[in-house]
């Protein structure tokens, strides 16, 4: 009768219903995909005002997604949207938006506490099938699962950004994921259009465990004196048939973002030397210098 209840606890429902919470840069793109493929799905934001604008975000990625799509042909762009936006709808309200999810996705803010409250809150009130699922880029899925009483319905999906765009999601497990959930997340990872990838929960799963210490590298290296950033960024375009250099890539990440992770590993894991923190990374960021976003990082950009 054991293996019976274990045949039966491991095949899951596919999942239908998709809670967001956080309706940010993540949030909102793993919403558009989400709904683009069919889920009914509810984004959750702290305030109208947020996922107002989260799903006016949305709808303008859509026209992008739509001139590829559908060229020339203005109705089946319009139909297309709509029928994207019919999945879509937005909340205030994260306690409402669970009851009926068959998953919950979180995308807020990168602050484990912040997250802890939210987990546990909702764990008392999703269904007991629901599975939980974290977008943490740098914090530990157990840390996070820790505040919960389903941690064999939780794990990781890893987005990366821009959402729509990038074709990859790492899905996370812990000791404590069963195969079940993670079958399931795989499985609804696939359905969003994506290629997934499996990695324990690990700092910075794959992507991010190999990117942000070849970015300090790059850091360090001019940091040195050895050559400058825009010819390290010319260096592995062109050496390395790299998409972007480190330091275009930093300044897109955003150098606040870098120096938390890199800080946060550091706290977790003070003996390793890929971890060890950059005098000019700090610098930048003290003077506000985030990159991209905030107008200058290693390279200055027209607001
Ligand atoms: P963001 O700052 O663009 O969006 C976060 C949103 O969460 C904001 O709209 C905020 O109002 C909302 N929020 C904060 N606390 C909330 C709460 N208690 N309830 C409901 N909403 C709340 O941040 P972003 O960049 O979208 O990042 C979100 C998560 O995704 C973070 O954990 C980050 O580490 C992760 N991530 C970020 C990537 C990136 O490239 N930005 C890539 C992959 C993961």
């Amino acid at each position: 009768s054991k293996m019976i209840i274990r045949a039966m606890s491991s095949s899951t429902q596919p999942i239908k219903t998709v809670a967001i919470i956080g309706s940010g840069l993540m949030g909102s793109g793993i919403a558009q995909v989400a709904a683009a493929s069919g889920h009914k799905v509810t984004v959750v934001d702290q305030s109208q005002e947020i996922v107002d604008k989260a799903s006016a975000s949305i709808q303008k990625s859509l026209g992008r997604v739509v001139k590829k799509k559908f060229p020339d042909d203005s109705k089946a762009q319009q139909t297309y949207i709509a029928d994207v936006m019919s999945h879509l709808s937005m909340e205030t309200n994260a306690v409402a938006a669970v009851k009926s999810a068959d998953l919950v996705i979180e995308a807020i803010v990168e602050n484990l506490d912040i997250k802890k409250v939210l987990f546990s809150t909702l764990d008392k009130e999703a269904p007991s099938h629901t599975i939980f699922a974290s977008n943490t880029s740098s914090i530990p899925i157990k840390d996070i699962a820790s505040s919960t009483s389903r941690l064999d319905r939780f794990g990781g999906l890893h987005f990366f950004n821009p959402v729509p765009v990038m074709k990859l999601v790492e899905v996370i497990r812990t000791p404590e994921t069963s195969d079940a959930t993670y079958s399931a997340l795989e499985a609804f990872g696939k359905a969003v259009g994506k290629v997934t990838v499996q990695c324990k929960d690990t700092p910075g799963f794959i992507v991010n465990r190999l990117l942000v210490p070849y970015m300090m590298e790059a850091v360090r290296l001019v940091e040195r004196g050895e050559a400058t950033p825009k010819d390290v960024d010319t260096a592995m375009k062109l050496g390395a048939g790299y998409p972007m250099g480190p330091f275009e890539l930093s300044d897109y990440v955003g150098l606040d973002t870098m120096k938390f992770i890199i800080d946060g590993w550091m706290e977790r894991d003070p003996n390793n030397p890929l971890f060890s923190k950059s005098e000019l990374l700090n610098k930048l960021v003290a003077e506000g210098k985030f990159g991209a976003k905030s107008g200058e990082g290693f390279y200055q950009y027209k607001k």
